[in-house]
């Protein structure tokens, strides 16, 4: 087969209708797990809650997988409404994925298929009041591969889709060159590259689809002082890190450039749950004789938050938050 450029392939083995691995393989948590999963995607829910400032309305988790960090939203919101008893009033939680509404996704939440990768849905528009979290989602949007030849000149990776073997392509097109001369210089042979503009834009489209309200990346990433040099680019599949193939047998995945994403902060995970009160604290053991059962609780949650604010785990990730503030009626 003829080599294509990583990011067409890419696309094309994650989200083709009928044969990319999001759209036919089962949801990611059949693959390899996320802070989204369990009891620290509750946690996590509980702290994402209290980041914004305004009112929410509308909560609006895109790459929802099946749904999972969706339903702790609705759980931590409104631990106590059965199911049927939704009211028109609740702020509303939106989960948007490339396949149909799961069987069995809890009632309270609404969902939107989306066609995938770097394009969202039309409805997904005129958001006001809302809280949008796009948990993983960016590293799975394609984006160019390149590679710097024995010239020193950046060239697209093109990639054999059944085998992915890999072969160098054409220079750069003028956009990703750019994108790496403002933010990935280097001219060292042999260097990779992942660029970041298409990640950047599929952002940018996701802020414009918000009136008012905080939007927040979740992502494994770098900025400036601390790019990768030998590529990020990643398989998983059934639990395990594959081989990069792009034919629609495994999730492929590169970490995120955060800092050229439009945000008004970076930050790690780590400081920003320690800013909305996680701690990972373990409980007084005197606690333990005098209320068993609430040190019991304590200790639990205590692993819970341990394991979101662990540097080299789920605290390592970054959190890229936008603020879009809504036109002042006058
Ligand atoms: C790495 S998984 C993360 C799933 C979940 N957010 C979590 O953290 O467990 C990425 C998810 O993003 C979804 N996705 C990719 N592009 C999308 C798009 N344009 N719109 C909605 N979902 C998308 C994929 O189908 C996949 O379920």
């Amino acid at each position: 087969m003829d080599p294509l450029p990583w990011r067409e392939a890419w696309h094309a083995a994650l989200y083709a209708a009928g044969q990319g691995f999001y759209v036919t393989r089962g949801g990611p948590a059949a693959h390899f797990t996320t802070a989204a999963h369990g009891p620290t995607g509750a946690a996590l829910a509980r702290a994402l809650l209290r980041l914004p400032e305004h009112p929410v309305r509308v909560v609006v988790d895109l790459g929802a997988g099946r749904g999972e960090l969706a339903t702790h939203l609705v759980e931590v919101m409104d631990p106590t409404e059965p199911r049927a008893r939704r009211t028109p009033d609740t702020t509303r939680v939106v989960a948007v994925d490339v396949v149909d509404r799961p069987d069995g996704l809890d009632d309270r939440v609404d969902w939107v298929r989306s066609p995938g990768g770097s394009v969202l849905p039309p409805e997904l528009t005129g958001l006001r009041d809302a809280l949008v979290i796009a948990h993983e989602w960016l590293d799975v949007v394609p984006c160019t591969v390149a590679e710097v030849d024995t010239d020193g000149v950046l060239r697209e990776v093109l990639v054999d889709p059944t085998t992915g073997l890999e072969s160098l392509g054409p220079r750069l097109r003028d956009a990703d060159r750019r994108w790496a001369e403002a933010h990935w210089p280097t001219s060292t042979p042999g260097d990779r590259l992942e660029i970041g503009l298409a990640r950047d834009e599929a952002w940018a489209d996701l802020v414009s689809r918000v009136e008012d309200g905080t939007l927040i990346a979740v992502d494994y990433g770098h900025t400036a002082t601390e790019r990768p040099s030998g590529g990020t680019l990643t398989a998983y599949a059934s639990g395990r890190l594959t081989t990069p193939v792009p034919d629609g047998s495994c999730d492929v995945t590169a970490h995120v450039a955060m800092d050229t994403l439009d945000a008004d902060e970076v930050l790690n995970q780590r400081e920003a749950l320690q800013a909305l009160g996680l701690t990972g604290t373990t409980p007084p053991h005197t606690v333990a004789t005098t209320d068993p059962l609430a040190y019991l609780a304590a200790l639990e949650r205590a692993s819970i938050e341990a394991r979101l604010l662990a540097r080299d785990g789920f605290g390592g990730f970054r959190w890229a938050v936008k603020r879009v503030r809504g036109h002042d009626v006058t």
